[in-house]
Parts: structure tokens; sequence; C-alpha cells
């Protein structure tokens, strides 16, 4: 985009969000140029937190469509505006409400454990809502004795059975970016660059290979697995110089902004959320201007479905 045409846009946006009283989050995925103008950046934990905590009247949402819906749970009585309601999620449209009733009835008194990246009506369906920064915690405070359903994402569920030691009943779903991120490609970029730190987001499809690969000690100093606001942070704070970065692209922009210094490198470059970037500099313009589009979640849905975040909230306090 011309400079002239972004600087233009970015004043009306500016102009907009004054005479709105809004709120702009934006997730870590987002086009740079959208992050840049959001008024706080994050992971999905961090982004609930912001909605909920949220005095503004109007919550522009840069994001995909069921971040926009956890923030109308918790915030019902702000409007939450998507910029554009073709930002869906693979991983959550890999389960419906209806497949999670049937699954529930195969375990009847199972716990359901669901990843946020899930419509409301799953959510309403759940005992506990977990984020990628969370799941370990969250499921490690369910007792032992209980069977536990964890949907939808298969990776990070084997992530959590790994971690937690617990077997789970995991869902077969997955992310269709996160997924493409695997052994192979890793493999190259590690030998390519030894003594890189690696961090992987939990979603994906190497998670596992990596982390055998660093249980044999064939990785550099370090192998992390965390939120994607978890990779920002410690590419910041740790003095290594070279990081892999295993998920979606858009993520290396704040760990670029908060260490120039530093060399950040995509496990898999074609790692692109289509979704995540049909957000543009337009969009949020005409969705302020517009007021559109609001994602409201209706009743009884609403309150089922925050009572399971607002359980995964506490966990996380
Ligand atoms: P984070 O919560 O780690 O940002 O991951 C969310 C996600 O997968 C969005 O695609
Ligand atoms: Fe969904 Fe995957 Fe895109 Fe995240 S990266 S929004 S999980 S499709």
């Amino acid at each position: 985009m011309a400079v002239a045409t972004e600087s233009l846009l970015l004043e009306e946006i500016s102009d907009l969000k004054r005479e709105r009283g809004a709120l702009i989050l934006a997730h870590n995925y987002q086009r740079d140029e959208v992050q840049d103008l959001a008024d706080y950046v994050g992971d999905s934990l961090g982004l609930s937190r912001r909605a909920a905590a949220a005095d503004a009247d109007v919550i522009v949402f840069c994001g995909v469509h069921f971040m926009a819906e956890t923030a109308a749970v918790l915030a019902p009585d702000r409007t939450v505006l998507l910029p554009d309601l073709e930002a869906g999620c693979s991983l959550a449209a890999s389960i419906t409400a209806e497949q999670l009733r049937a699954w529930k009835a195969e375990h009847p008194g199972a716990v359901v454990v669901s990843y946020v990246n899930t419509s409301a009506e799953v959510k309403a369906e759940s005992d506990y809502c977990c984020t990628s920064s969370n799941a370990v915690r969250v499921v490690e405070q369910i007792p032992a004795d209980r069977e536990i359903l964890f949907c939808p994402d298969f990776f990070l569920g084997s992530h959590v059975e790994r971690v937690t030691g617990r077997k789970l009943h995991v869902w077969l779903g997955e992310c269709h970016v996160h997924a493409a991120i695997h052994g192979a490609e890793l493999e190259r970029q590690l030998r390519s660059h030894p003594g890189a730190e690696l961090l992987v987001h939990p979603e994906c499809g190497c998670t596992t290979a990596a982390l055998e690969a660093a249980g044999r000690g064939e990785l550099g100093p370090a192998t992390v697995v965390t939120s994607t606001e978890g990779m920002v942070r410690h590419a910041a704070a740790s003095p290594a110089d070279t990081f892999i970065v295993a998920t979606e692209v858009g993520v290396m922009h704040r760990m670029r902004q908060l260490a120039p210094a530093k060399n950040f490198l995509a496990a898999n470059p074609d790692a692109i959320c289509p979704y995540m970037k049909t957000i543009t500099l337009e969009k949020v313009r005409d969705s302020l201007r517009d007021l559109k589009h609001r994602i409201t979640v209706p009743e009884p849905v609403a309150t089922r479905a925050r009572a399971a975040i607002e359980r995964m909230v506490e966990i996380s306090a």
C-alpha cells in the first residue's frame, strides 16, 4: 500500500476510534500494520483478559471469529466488532456442539476441557475452557480419578498428556497452518542453524518430533513449547541471538520489534493463517465507521460459555 494511502487510513482510523470510544485488540498473527495500530496485541488468554476488563463502548477485535465471540461473552454490554466475518478458524471448525454432545454421551461423567479455539456453542457444552498458555494448569487441577475429554486440538492434547502424565481422550482436530509445520522441515532448519533456540507452539505437528529430538540432546540450548505471547516474551528475555519460530509467521513482528538485534527464522515460512490475514486497515476503518460486524452470543449459550471461560481465567489468575 502506498505510504500516503496508509497514513490517510491510519488518520481516519484514529479519528473514528476517538469518536466511537473504541478499543482495538489484535492477535499476534495479525498483519504487521494491524498489530501496529492496536491498543493491545497478545495471545488468546491476554486478549480475553483485556476484553473482560475493557471499559470502552466498542471493542474492535482484529483476530478470528471465535476470539470475537469470547470477547462478546466476557463483555456482553460492549459492542464487539469483527472487521471481516470470513475470519474463521479451521481448528474451531473441527468440532461442533452436536459432535461434542455425542462424544459426552459416550463418556458419561467425564470432565470436558475445550481449547479456546472453539465456537461459543462448544464452550457452552464444556466444563473448562483453556488456551495454549494454561492448558496444562487447567488439566492438572482436575481430580486424578476423573476421565477427561479434551478437544479439539490433537497436538495440544498430546502435549498436555506428555507434560501432565495423564491419559486424556483427545479429539482428532487440527489447525491446517500448524499441522503443516512438521518434523522434516524443522530438522532441516535445525541442521542449518545449530545452536539456535527453538520456540514451538503446541498446536504444531512438529511438537512431538521437536521434544523427542530435544530429549536426545540433538537440539540447541533450549526448546520452549508455549503460547504466542510466551514465545514473544521468551525471545526478548533470552540471551540467545537466533531463534527458530514454529508457529504462524505474524508472531515474528513483535519479536523483531522487541529484540531488533536478534535473528528470527520461520520453521515454515509458508505458515500463514489466511483467516488472520483477512483483516486489513481498510476493514478496520470500515468496521469503526459502520459499526460492523457486530458479534453477539445468544442466551443461554453465553452464560454457559462464560462459566467455562471464567473457570479458566480463575485458574490462570
Ligand atoms: P495463542 O493463544 O498461543 O496466541 O494461540 C492462539 C491461536 O492458535 C490462534 O491461532
Ligand atoms: Fe485457527 Fe490455525 Fe488460523 Fe490459529 S492459525 S486462527 S488455529 S486456522
